[in-house]
């Protein structure tokens, strides 16, 4: 996406928000939700919509750990960690995840082209324990499925 095109999606994506208020938190959220990633110019588009500084929203941005500033790898791969799925074996999911993809903790797997995030709700507390694969939730996730799971999307990117 060209500096201009990802202006005006960020413009569109801040526009179209019908939360009643809009703050530099809920902005970067509903950025990083549409795009996945923070890009610089969604700090100044922000900043200038909100007519704030560009280092509060910097400030902001970089306070919580959930944002990325650099785009994530074709597939993204969510695991939840809320207590819910962590009661119900989130744990093991998760150790599965990273030890598939040989990570340390939420990252990019470059060479399988997967990124992992960990989730305090993915909103399907009933499923538990859930992941989400590209946006799309799997529920009762037990951990021999995460070895399938995971070729299964990595094969998707050849
Ligand atoms: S705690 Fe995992 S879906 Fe809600």
């Amino acid at each position: 996406m060209g500096n201009q095109n990802i202006r005006d999606e960020v413009n569109k994506i801040l526009s179209s928000s019908t939360d009643t208020t809009v703050t530099v938190l809920s902005s970067l959220l509903l950025v990083q939700d549409e795009i996945g990633y923070i890009p610089n110019e969604a700090v100044e588009e922000i900043g200038s919509f909100l007519k704030t500084s560009i280092n509060e929203v910097w400030g902001v941005a970089t306070f919580y750990t959930n944002f990325r500033f650099t785009p994530p790898c074709a597939n993204v791969l969510e695991v939840c960690w809320g207590p819910t799925c962590h009661l119900k074996g989130a744990p093991d999911l998760i150790s599965g995840v990273l030890k598939q993809l040989n990570l340390e903790e939420e990252g990019d797997s470059q060479d399988k082209g997967i990124s992992v995030r960990y989730n305090t709700c993915l909103g399907a507390c009933q499923q538990a324990p859930v992941i989400s694969v590209n946006h799309a939730l799997r529920g009762n996730v037990k951990a021999f499925e995460i070895s399938n799971i995971i070729d299964f999307v990595a094969d998707s990117n050849s």
